[in-house]
């Protein structure tokens, strides 16, 4: 995608689409009324009627008189008084829906230059660009019929005043690179497993360090091993797919405007922001077998490790003054003659004793040993993204992903993020009462903690490994991709990671 801004008079613009902004009750946005004005009322001879104006509702007027644009797609904006951060977003959404099935090449847009509480114009550029990329991805890899020419619009504008040009072009560029990055998260989801293996993760690592010159290695299972990951090869052990741990690194910090230091006195390294992300290629449950049905989405649960990927990408595209380290943990959970059993205990690399009761519950089995490797970097905050458990989706449906954390500052921080994105996050609660469900009578600590609250113990079994920093969790299960129809991967949530990180280098 194109994305670009301009200041024409609306009237003015030459496109094959304007899109206006129209509230409930007839009350017209700007752009609307100068449309309006220009066209002698075509605007106000439906707003109220034909048209609603209800948030997202979308009305095409052609050829009228007086105006550059061949048509004129109106966007309902809810009542004016009611108008939030949500109903812009979903009007744009529509916007670019619109554009999408009339088949247009490029559009111009007046939505972003709407004034709406809470959200300023950077932002809702950011999420113009963002709400594009995502209307416009087609998974196409393995498809030999695929129609990927099916989306023609390939150019979206911002139509805009001249002060608000420079905040309007930033914005475009962030949510550019968001949108890219979350096509990539979405890319690695949807690619089969067989494809999409922890090697071809390695490989993508790989080609992302090439690309924007970041640091990567790619750990395979002899470093592993001599590193005690025994934990993670435990899950590992189940399949002949070769296990990889990987580290990709963007160096930001000394991008930041910083004063210089004084003579003599080393600059103190600023410390990372860590993201962790569940890679488990294929999860089939292991020996705790899972049931037949849907398992084929059980390719989705590198999911986590997709979105870590995806936000590098974006991180490193806008080269952000920070420093971000993502670690990832891939393998496969596969049933063998191999694999771990229910009953096993494992010595996980903090030296913590695992009664292994259900080998189904597997991420935090990867996780736990990931989560004491990075103590090394003395981390900032450390933030783990994993499609954990199915009883977050009980608790949380498929709207938000659902937040853990021991640290108040960096749950709010984090929700913050969740808000002003528009990528919805629910913080759960970490009582310790909830740690008593872990115990094991073999071991220091079992693998599953019971049916109650699921996704709260196994959220309370990865802080047992996350003393040494600020930590917060993110299970995605539910958000991560969607069922049906219109089965495929999200992209979430990199727009609140990435809202988070860029919120901690301004
Ligand atoms: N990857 C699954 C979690 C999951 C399930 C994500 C359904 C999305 C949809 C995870 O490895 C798992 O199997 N968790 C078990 C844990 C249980 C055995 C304690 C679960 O949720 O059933
Ligand atoms: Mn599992
Ligand atoms: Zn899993």
């Amino acid at each position: 995608m194109d994305f670009s801004t301009q200041t024409a008079a609306a009237e003015k613009i030459k496109t094959a689409a304007l899109v206006v902004g129209v509230y409930a009750g007839g009350q017209l946005s700007a752009a609307a009324q100068a449309i309006d004005a220009a066209s002698g009322g075509a605007v106000a001879a439906v707003a109220g009627s034909d048209f609603k104006g209800r948030p997202g509702e979308t009305l095409v007027l052609r050829n009228l008189a007086g105006v550059a644009a061949k048509r004129v797609v109106l966007v309902g904006l809810g009542k004016a008084e009611e108008a939030k951060a949500k109903t812009l977003q979903t009007a744009q959404r529509a916007a670019v829906g619109a554009l999408v099935s009339l088949g247009v090449t490029e559009g111009v847009s007046a939505l972003a230059a709407v004034e709406v509480e809470g959200v300023d114009l950077r932002t809702a550029a950011r999420q113009a660009a963002i709400t594009a990329a995502d209307a416009t991805y087609r998974y196409t890899a393995t498809l030999t019929k695929a129609d990927a020419n099916d989306v023609k619009l390939a150019k979206l504008s911002l139509a805009v005043t001249r002060a608000q040009v420079k905040e309007a072009d930033a914005g475009l560029s962030e949510g550019a690179a968001i949108g890219d990055g979350m096509s990539l998260t979405r890319e690695l989801g949807n690619l089969p497993p067989n494809i999409c293996t922890p090697t071809y993760l390695g490989n993508t690592a790989r080609t992302l360090a090439r690309r924007y010159k970041m640091k990567v290695e790619v750990l395979d299972r002899k470093q592993i091993e001599a590193l005690k990951m025994t934990s993670f090869l435990s899950v590992a052990r189940g399949s002949d797919e070769p296990p990889k741990f990987i580290v990709l690194r963007h160096e930001g910090a000394r991008l930041a405007a910083a004063p210089a230091p004084k003579r003599g006195v080393r600059a103190k390294p600023a410390a990372p922001i860590v993201l962790v992300g569940k890679g488990i290629t294929f999860d089939s449950g292991g020996i705790s077998i899972k049931p037949g049905a849907a398992m084929d989405e059980m390719k989705y649960d590198m999911c986590g490790a997709a979105t870590v990927l995806g936000t590098m990408q974006a991180v490193a595209e806008l080269q952000l003054p920070l420093d971000v380290i993502a670690v990832i943990p891939t393998c496969e959970n596969l049933p063998s003659g191999r694999a771990v059993k229910p009953g096993d205990v494992i010595t996980s690399m903090s030296g913590q004793t695992i009664e292994v009761l259900n080998t189904d519950a597997e991420g935090r089995l990867i996780l736990c040993d990931a989560l004491t490797y990075v103590e090394r970097f003395k981390p900032a905050a450390v933030v783990d993204i994993a499609t954990l458990t199915g009883a977050c989706i009980t608790a949380l449906g498929y709207i938000n992903s659902g937040l853990f954390s021991t640290d108040d500052s960096l749950a709010d921080e984090l929700l913050q993020a969740a808000r002003a994105s528009g990528d919805a996050a629910w913080r759960m609660p970490m009582d310790d009462e909830y740690q008593d469900q872990l115990k094991s009578n073999f071991a220091d600590i079992a693998n599953i903690g019971g049916p109650p609250a699921g996704s709260v113990t196994a959220a309370c079994f990865l802080s047992r490994f996350t003393k040494q920093y600020r930590w917060a969790h993110l299970d995605i299960a539910g958000t991560a991709w969607r069922s049906g129809k219109d089965k495929g991967a999200t992209g979430r949530p990199v727009p609140l990671l990435m809202q988070y990180l860029l919120s901690q280098a301004a």
